[in-house]
């Protein structure tokens, strides 16, 4: 097994290609907002790529279900140490975006708006609560003091804001050139603040995984300045051709990549909607609903809503 620390190793192996079976019971069990590909692949770089002696962050962690995966990868990893952690920060509070009902749908049909919902994160985490720390409240208040960390999982960029405190505040403890960053926002037009952000910053990392589900796995491959994470994080003033110019270089890296790059091109359009050019827009969602037809529900199930939802910008 290589490890982290194997100087010869510049890539994770990519088990979670071939092998997404460590992730079913999870989807089985339906408390995740998380595909079984990328819930693999937490479970595998926890595993097989993850030192075990230096903590990893996850920034949204909701029911439990990456948590779940990562927290056993690191069980899983004969490296650990017993002492580092997944660190899990989360207000578990149901109050953002339509995550009652989603409980009310799939777990509790009595659960109320803006309730607390850790003990489902402690249910589902159970089995591995002796490699977690949960980290309790506003995201916007929180910060890290835990010295390097292996992996920087990111499911929280939601907003703006949200997407400056995890550049600014978590990104910089991420090792640099072992240290991964997963985005899982990022196959998904809804928040490009996060494109504008990882454009800006593309030259700072190496692509690992194009695509798993909605995430995206990057290696920091040199050190970022200050200035720079700053700098990576704005978004409303940013001037429109620059935000395109920072889109336009992660679809550079992507398209190098052979990548699939249909979600970046719906962000590309909101941009352009977003400049006031609503026709350009709705042109290139069509132009992108031509190459890529309605999608396979298998592995795009989202992709024509995602597209409509767009146009209804324009
Ligand atoms: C999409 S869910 C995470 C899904 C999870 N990773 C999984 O595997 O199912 C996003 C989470 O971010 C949390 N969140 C959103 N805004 C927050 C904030 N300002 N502070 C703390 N947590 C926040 C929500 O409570 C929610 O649990």
């Amino acid at each position: 097994m290589q490890t982290i620390d194997d100087v010869q190793m510049t890539t994770p192996p990519m088990t979670w290609r071939e092998d997404q079976r460590v992730a079913w019971p999870m989807k089985k069990l339906g408390h995740a907002q998380l595909g079984a590909r990328e819930g693999a692949m937490l479970y595998y770089l926890a595993r097989d790529w993850a030192s075990g002696a230096r903590p990893m962050v996850e920034l949204g962690s909701f029911l439990g279900g990456s948590a779940s995966l990562t927290g056993a990868g690191l069980k899983d990893n004969p490296l650990w140490d017993g002492k580092a952690k997944l660190h899990c920060f989360d207000i578990f509070e149901a109050k953002f975006g339509n995550m009652a009902e989603f409980i009310r749908s799939r777990v509790d049909p009595d659960f109320q708006e803006g309730q607390n919902f850790q003990y489902l994160f402690d249910a589902q985490t159970a089995e591995v609560a002796d490699a977690i720390e949960v980290h309790r409240g506003d995201l916007m208040e929180a910060s890290w003091g835990g010295g390097e960390i292996d992996l920087l999982f990111v499911d929280i960029a939601k907003t703006p804001d949200l997407n400056r405190i995890t550049l600014t505040r978590f990104l910089p403890a991420l090792s640099v050139g072992t240290g991964l960053l997963v985005n899982q926002d990022f196959h998904n037009p809804d928040n490009p603040w996060i494109h504008t952000s990882l454009g800006f910053l593309s030259g700072y990392f190496e692509l690992v995984e194009p695509r798993a589900d909605d995430s995206i796995l990057l290696r920091l491959v040199r050190p970022i300045p200050p200035e720079a994470l700053r700098e990576a994080g704005r978004f409303e003033d940013l001037p429109d051709d620059e935000a395109m110019n920072r889109v336009n270089r992660l679809m550079s890296l992507l398209r190098q990549n052979d990548a699939d790059t249909r979600y970046v091109e719906l962000v590309r359009a909101r941009l352009q909607i977003k400049a006031g050019n609503a026709a350009a827009g709705r042109a290139t969602v069509d132009a992108a609903l031509a190459r890529y037809g309605e999608g396979d529900p298998k592995t795009d199930f989202f992709w024509k809503r995602r597209c409509d939802s767009v146009q209804a910008l324009a």
